[in-house]
């Protein structure tokens, strides 16, 4: 107690007192229209392969895809992320790029099944590489500038076949610009680039790497991804990728990494997005399966915090749930 400087006649209790006052001062909540849905094609087309570390999430084949996407479209979402897994792997990652890859084969299936979708696109070579790096090796690792050429090949495929944004992911120094370059260079300056700038080496990915079959064979991605012990890199990142020509800007994994996301707020004025990666996910799932937490309250809490904390849109696993209103979940 404080005595008489406390100043009890502020009681911020009358503003909690029942569910419409509450709201009445409440800012609006991000809502399905600020939600992509990030999903997985495999080759072939084959019935849907579950992922055993996401459950609820399943990798499509490509030949479904036009399906997949009216179901999509129906239930309400908005933008979907598109992560591609090859019939085969090579050094160069060579499928990545291929017109008939996984990716541009559903980039094109959402344009003509449910035109009104967004379709990004992830533009890395982690899944197509046959040691599972997200660039291509020389004899010190992983070659920057190698890396680029391939990334602009790759986002220029992807747009191609229609892809509204590029996302480069591989986390090669000067990503954005290069494939700013190679997009323009072969008349697709319409196509944006959201950006992967912040995105830290962190554990929370193992279940998408199941999904994407893209574990390195060696070493891990310490040598790329940002070290999360470093703020200024992300601090600098944010303004190196606006400087390069990025439309939005993303903070990756999201709530291990909420302060990036407010320090991002205060630097810049692209839209900010943040991922609500895999791990996240599976995080919640696992317990709301055990009964231990109520994930229609924490899903919704986190993504709550996760705007709160600076993001205008959020990348979330759980995109299909909101949009269904939990049914079968
Ligand atoms: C590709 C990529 C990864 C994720 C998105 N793009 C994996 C990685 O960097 O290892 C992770 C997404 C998630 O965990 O949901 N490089």
């Amino acid at each position: 107690m404080r005595g008489e400087a406390y100043p009890r006649r502020h009681r911020p209790r009358r503003l909690r007192r029942r569910d419409v006052v509450r709201d009445l001062v409440a800012p609006p909540s991000l809502t399905l229209r600020n939600l992509v849905y990030p999903m997985f094609v495999g080759p072939g087309d084959g019935p849907a392969v579950p992922i055993s570390a996401l459950p609820g999430i399943e990798r499509i084949s490509a030949g479904r895809t036009e399906a997949f996407a009216r179901t999509l479209g129906n239930e309400g979402i908005r933008a979907v992320m598109l992560f591609g897994i090859p019939k085969s792997k090579d050094a160069r990652g060579s499928e990545a790029d291929a017109p008939m890859g996984p990716v541009a084969t559903a980039v094109r299936s959402f344009r003509t099944a449910a035109p009104e979708i967004v379709v990004f696109t992830d533009v890395c070579l982690c899944a197509y590489t046959d040691h599972g790096h997200c660039g291509i090796l020389n004899e010190n690792g992983v070659d920057n500038d190698a890396t680029l050429e391939r990334l602009g090949a790759i986002a220029v495929a992807h747009a191609r076949a229609g892809a509204e944004f590029v996302g480069p992911s591989a986390m090669m120094d000067h990503q954005v610009g290069a494939v700013r370059a190679a997009l323009d260079a072969a008349g697709f300056s319409e196509v944006g680039i959201l950006a992967y700038s912040a995105k830290l080496a962190s554990a929370f990915y193992d279940p998408f790497r199941e999904a994407e079959d893209s574990a390195p064979s060696f070493g891990d991605r310490t040598g790329y991804q940002l070290d999360p012990r470093r703020p200024l890199d992300a601090l600098a990142a944010f303004e190196r990728d606006a400087r390069e020509g990025a439309d939005i800007l993303m903070v990756k994994p999201a709530m291990p990494a909420l302060d990036l996301l407010a320090r991002a707020r205060e630097r810049v004025d692209l839209p900010l997005a943040a991922y609500q990666v895999s791990g996240e996910y599976s995080m919640i799932q696992a317990a709301a399966a055990r009964g231990w937490l109520d994930a229609r309250r924490a899903v919704p809490e986190s993504i709550e915090a996760i705007h709160r904390a600076g993001a205008d849109l959020v990348l979330t696993y759980f995109a299909r749930q909101i949009a269904t209103g939990w049914k079968g979940a």
